[in-house]
């Protein structure tokens, strides 16, 4: 077995239901900040990892992400003639990012569901989770998935990426407790979805990226279904806790859910007032606006 993680799965097979009704049709993680789907990020972001294939979990209406990693030669040939030699070099290291494999969900059972459709293609390895809809910046220069990498090859079991959330926000997550054994590193003994913030171990709350040891497909397939009648991974993290380490992270980083509308739109302001072709004309407009 390699303990090395060289592979991602990518679930992006949600229906979109906070972001009615671009959703629909348009899958939520083709949505742009700026110009790149935020898909495009969490793929350069596992390709910084190491990570060299990429499955990715869709379902209907999801096709527009097949479309975007697959090669347009027409267009390519378009560009080339036109001389648009910087258009066509990112187009062709998108391309080249990972190998990208995509697996149907039929339907919707879970977060824990969708990540067992990646059992067969995974194998016996330790692998990445990159939630879909959320870009995780970090601010070191090591992408969180490649942290999480680490501490795995390391400590072997499996990790998870971790922020501190206020009280009235524990709900709305994964929260894990269990003693600080290095800084920012917590050995995890209670981890639980969505608790109520009475019932929280802590206010460490999962955060859209996890590595797993395979070992977690065994204890998906035995865990019932929990919180919204759902498969929820967190719940067979804690039962897969209990025979292998379970380590969070607490990462120096801002992760944007573009699952919901306000995030949107915050997130793409946070990456256009990052580029120099758009930040200094749209403070400006913004100076209008406030
Ligand atoms: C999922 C997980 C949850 C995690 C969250 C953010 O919830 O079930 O444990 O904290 O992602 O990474 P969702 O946002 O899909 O409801």
């Amino acid at each position: 077995m390699s303990t090395k993680v060289r592979k991602a799965v990518i679930p992006a097979a949600g229906y979109g239901t906070r972001f009615l009704p671009i959703a629909k049709a348009v899958p939520k993680e083709m949505l742009p900040l700026v110009d790149k789907p935020v898909i495009q990020y969490v793929v350069e972001e596992a390709a910084a990892s190491g990570i060299t294939d990429v499955l990715i979990v869709i379902s209907r209406s999801k096709r527009a992400i097949e479309e975007h990693f697959h090669p347009a030669h027409e267009l390519e040939s378009e560009l080339a003639a036109k001389g648009r030699t910087s258009d066509l070099n990112d187009l062709r290291k998108l391309q080249n990012l990972a190998r990208i494999h995509y697996v149907w969900q039929p339907k919707m059972g879970g977060l824990g569901d969708a990540i067992l459709y990646a059992r067969d293609h995974v194998g016996d390895e330790p692998f990445a989770v990159l939630l879909g809809d959320t870009v995780v910046a970090s601010h070191t220069e090591k992408p969180v998935t490649r942290q999480l990498a680490d501490v795995v090859e390391t400590h072997g079991g499996s990790a998870v990426a971790l922020q501190r959330v206020s009280p009235d926000k524990v709900s709305r997550y994964g929260i894990l407790g269990g003693p600080e054994v290095a800084p920012g590193l917590i050995k995890a003994d209670v981890f639980v979805e969505k608790p109520k913030v009475e019932e929280a171990p802590s206010n460490l709350a999962v955060s859209a990226r996890y590595v797993l040891s395979p070992r977690i497909f065994h204890h998906l397939q035995n865990t019932p279904p929990g919180k919204g009648g759902e498969l929820q991974l967190t719940d067979a993290m804690a039962s897969l806790m209990r025979e292998e380490a379970l380590h969070g992270l607490v990462y120096d980083g801002q992760r944007h859910d573009i699952g919901n509308k306000l995030d949107f739109l915050k997130a793409n302001l946070h990456f256009a007032l990052q580029r120099d072709d758009i930040a200094p004309a749209l403070r400006e407009y913004l100076k209008t606006l406030v």
